[in-house]
């Protein structure tokens, strides 16, 4: 079996493991919102129609922060279509997924739907095909207490306390020739900065997301960042990050080094706001809101809108994930825990049916996909301290990203409970032994290891019929002899090793 060492002390903090990086993200897109998370009629929802069986798995799932309403969706959104009396509301034509849009969900809906999940709601403006007044109409609406036009309207809508929304992204990747109301980076630079400035205005405790590149292959990527923050920078607080990796070409040596993309990409977003912080003298750090990001078989998306003309919310990109695309997402959450020094807030796109971990049927049940499960486990056990690790591990040869380590990990050190978790991810076709050195920590015994395998199964799903076909299953609980321990890590596996001052 190959080796691999790890020595993980506390000493070595990256910071603490924000909560709003368990995020996620609803865009009226597909089943996402109709059939996903709202479904009027079936025989979980409640009143308003919303699932209590999604929410109950949104709540497992333990997300923290929901992204809303899109997504390409928000550039041609009219919010107030989604406010008022359910039988007023007009249907419109949403253009970004060819869909007829009923609004019969909107704002009260989703704010409703966010309190019983017990999640926080990051809400999107339309800078596509709308401006600075729409954007200002919507945040007073929602976060205004009473006593104008539109706070008013919001109390007689039913809604006698403001929404208090504190997050805010300033339009979708409008770097995108695809998306609604495309812009150069000149012109949303300057559209986002007034926004931004005059959106602080009305309430200055909110956060501000300017919209990043839509993927680090795009031609403009890094100066569109660079732009984009020139004009912006003093007015935001976060600069907007998108990926998504497709597994379609069958490289599955290089789709599971994606985290090894996803950390450039990282360190690229930070070097170039950090460039125009150092040519603006900013003193104040930028953070990344990296606001969507998943497995996505992307390949799949056109034929999905081939194959229609303008109807209501059909099934669109509901990817059926495999054991190794959940150990992608694993490591993905290990990438983006690593730099939660310098990414304040991510959303996993989306949470129902579209690419989501939470899949459902019109009707029928809803199920955990096999992705569902390195998420929930990680917002579970990724408490208190982020913490540096520097493995030594074999590497491989991948046609995408050349020459990556074969294993992959992050550390969480809860200095409250004293306990220490271990992310890892053995990237490679063989089984890996690890061995750690946990000395620099006082008192430890190891608790639990579990680890989601797909070396045996790699293309297994979860699906109605079999909804638990992929989930992650114990092995032996290390054991620690004088703060090291030995551990086998399975053939592509995702794995959390924990380790407590419990005897
Ligand atoms: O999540 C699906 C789509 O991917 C979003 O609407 C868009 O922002 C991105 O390109």
């Amino acid at each position: 079996m190959r080796t691999a060492q790890l020595t993980i002390d506390p000493a070595f903090a990256i910071g603490p493991a924000d909560r709003r990086l368990f995020g996620s993200f609803v865009e009226h897109m597909g089943r996402c919102v109709y059939g996903g998370i709202y479904e009027p009629g079936h025989p979980e929802a409640d009143a308003l129609g919303l699932r209590r069986d999604v929410l109950e798995l949104t709540r497992e799932l333990g997300v923290s922060v929901v992204r809303y309403p899109g997504g390409n969706f928000v550039s041609g959104y009219r919010w107030e279509d989604g406010v008022g009396p359910v039988g007023d509301r007009p249907r419109r034509l949403d253009l970004a997924w060819k869909t007829v849009e009923t609004n019969a969900f909107g704002l009260h809906e989703f704010m409703t739907w966010a309190d019983e999940a017990g999640v926080e709601p990051m809400m999107a403006v339309n800078l596509g095909t709308r401006g600075v007044q729409e954007a200002l109409d919507l945040l007073e609406y929602s976060n205004h207490p009473g006593g104008t036009h539109l706070s008013d309207q919001r109390r007689k809508n039913g809604a006698e306390d403001p929404f208090g929304v504190r997050l805010w992204c300033l339009g979708n990747e409008l770097d995108g020739p695809w998306q609604v109301g495309h812009k150069t980076a000149d012109e949303y630079g300057r559209l986002a900065a007034e926004a931004a400035r005059a959106m602080k205005m009305i309430d200055p405790s909110i956060s501000l997301v300017a919209c990043g590149s839509s993927n680090r292959r795009m031609p403009t990527f890094a100066s569109w960042e660079a732009t984009v923050l020139e004009h912006t920078y003093e007015h935001v607080d976060y600069i907007s990050a998108h990926t998504y990796y497709d597994p379609s070409d069958g490289d599955r040596a290089s789709l599971l080094a994606s985290a090894v993309d996803m950390d450039n990409f990282i360190t690229e977003v930070v070097a170039t706001a950090d460039h125009v912080a150092a040519k603006q003298r900013h003193r104040r750090k930028l953070k990344i809101s990296f606001d969507e990001w998943n497995v996505w078989y992307e390949a799949r998306l056109q034929a999905d809108l081939d194959r229609r003309g303008w109807v209501e919310a059909p099934a669109l990109i509901e990817d059926d994930f495999t054991a190794v695309d959940a150990v992608v997402v694993g490591d993905l959450l290990i990438t983006l825990l690593r730099h939660a020094d310098r990414v304040g807030v991510a959303a996993q796109a989306q949470l129902a049916n579209v690419i989501a971990p939470i899949r459902t049927r019109n009707g029928g049940p809803a199920w955990r996909q096999s992705i569902f499960h390195p998420f929930a486990l990680t917002a579970r056990y990724a408490r208190g301290t982020v913490l540096r690790t520097e493995p030594v591990s074999p590497r491989y040869e991948t046609k995408k990203y050349g020459d990556v380590p074969v294993l992959d990990t992050v550390a969480v050190h809860d200095e409250e409970t004293g306990e220490l978790t271990v992310f890892a991810v053995n990237r490679g076709d063989t089984d890996l032994e690890l061995q750690l050195d946990l000395r620099g920590v006082s008192g430890l015994s190891g608790q639990s290891h579990l680890t989601l395998a797909a070396g045996d199964d790699p293309s297994a799903t979860n699906t109605e019929a079999e909804p638990d076909k992929v989930t992650p299953r114990e092995l032996n609980t290390p054991t620690l002899d004088a703060g090291r321990c030995s551990v086998r890590l399975p053939a592509v596996s995702w794995n959390v090793l924990r380790f407590g001052n419990r005897p």
